[in-house]
């Protein structure tokens, strides 16, 4: 099948005004992890028979659910991570039930919460949310109960920011430079120690084992945007040279026994996300073919899905930020590495989210800052290609149900 070049507004009116048969078809049939032979098919792949007798359509591929582990996600729709910075000492608020509820209340399959801190000095800011003691628990818990009875699932992303972390007593990185910090009153940074390292991955675990306390379906590790472990990847921030540094084996060692570490204490049956940066855009910096290098580890160590995000490591990166501009990336890690992908990036557009799924360039789209513009997105995403997906049943039952009563009494009054 040829791919679908463009994904604009033209697209849109296609995909809700002709006959089933011009969507593009499914190109599946090819078990690559298990989820796809439960797929539907396609409907090329349909008989032709009498309208009346045709079965129903199959729904767009961003409704179709998606199962990794034992966790079926309604649709491929994900909430990007977001920091909201309005924690106090890492706790979630009403603020937080409000903000990832309403995704929940408006479609998302997947609500992923923005970085959670696994210690406290691994917070962007002091008013960072935080997952590193027991009483972070319970205000996560009230918020993933919410987005449950929307049936919807929530994910956790558990997060270090490394040399990025400000604004509190003690920061910590892979190694000294100071052009990447990104203001003058920041403080420089100090190397980690082993003991320090070994600290770090400890805290990873321990948030973990709190995530699933706090009944998330998920969980995610923060390996992007420049932060502690994605700091260790990359060689222009990663100078050491112990064998947390130098080779490509040595950088990673981090990422890798943070992921093997959180696999080994989250259920067997909940999924591992890894986000990462694919790459820094830098000249020699990290890079695509060393993310695949990486996944093809984490794949080994039981991830099972790539988050692929880029950037955020150096000021001199070079992005031509536009619509879709990340997509190459998960299309690439999920080909070459046959691994579940996450697309990510100024996805804002019903049928640019369904070209990436039926042009299997990713297995779900995340989306950040259209879901803050518009929390009903996925509501407007299936009104936009046809689909069906659920109201809350508080905006459409009792109004229905009245009405119908009241018309149907009215009839029997007018007929008999
Ligand atoms: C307000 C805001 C906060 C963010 N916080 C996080 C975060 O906590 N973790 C993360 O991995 N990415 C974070 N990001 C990046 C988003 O998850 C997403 O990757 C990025 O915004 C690109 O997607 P978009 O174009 O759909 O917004 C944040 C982005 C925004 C706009």
């Amino acid at each position: 099948m040829r791919r679908v070049k463009s994904a604009g507004p033209a697209l849109v009116r296609q995909m809700a005004t002709t006959s089933a048969a011009a969507i593009p078809p499914y190109r599946g049939g090819e078990a690559l992890w298990g989820t796809r032979a439960s797929e539907p098919p396609g409907p090329a792949a349909l008989p032709k028979q009498p309208a009346s007798t045709r079965p129903p359509r199959p729904p767009p591929h961003l409704f179709r659910p998606f199962t990794v582990r034992g966790l079926t996600l309604k649709n491929r729709i994900v909430v990007s991570p977001m920091c909201m910075y309005s924690s106090t000492d890492g706790m979630l608020s009403d603020w937080h039930l409000v903000h990832l509820g309403s995704f929940a209340k408006g479609g998302a399959g997947l609500v992923v919460f923005e970085a959670s801190a696994v210690v406290p000095e691994g917070r962007i800011t002091q008013y960072d949310a935080g997952i590193w003691k027991d009483e972070q628990i319970g205000p996560m818990s009230r918020i993933v109960d919410f987005i449950h009875q929307h049936k919807s699932a929530a994910c956790l992303q558990i997060a270090h920011a490394g040399r990025k972390a400000r604004e509190v007593r003690r920061t910590l990185k892979a190694a000294g430079r100071p052009w990447a910090l990104r203001r003058d009153d920041m403080r420089q940074p100090k190397e980690m120690t082993k003991q320090e390292i070994q600290d770090t991955i400890r805290a990873f675990v321990d948030a973990t084992v709190r995530a699933d306390k706090a009944g998330f379906d998920a969980v995610e590790v923060h390996g992007a945007h420049g932060y502690l472990i994605s700091s260790f990847n990359s060689p222009l921030s990663n100078h050491r040279t112990d064998d947390y540094g130098g080779s490509f084996e040595g950088r990673t060692k981090l990422c890798r026994e943070i992921v093997k570490e959180v696999r080994n204490a989250w259920p067997r049956e909940k999924p591992l996300f890894v986000r990462l940066s694919c790459t820094d855009w830098v000249e020699g910096g990290w890079d695509l073919p060393q993310t695949v290098r990486l996944c093809r580890d984490l794949k080994e160590l039981c991830a099972d899905v790539i988050d692929c995000s880029s950037g955020g490591q150096s000021p001199s990166q070079k992005i031509a930020v536009g619509p879709s501009y990340q997509v190459p990336l998960a299309d690439a890690v999920r080909r070459e590495v046959t691994i579940p992908t996450c697309a990510v990036g100024e996805i804002s557009q019903a049928a640019q989210a369904e070209e990436i799924l039926v042009n299997q360039r990713a297995d779900l789209v995340a989306i950040g800052r259209q879901f803050l513009r518009d929390p009903f997105w996925p509501l407007h995403a299936a009104r936009d290609l046809g689909a069906d997906l659920h109201w809350a049943v508080q905006y459409v039952a009792p109004f229905y149900l009245f009405l119908f009563i009241y018309l149907v009494s009215l009839s029997f009054v007018t007929f008999y």
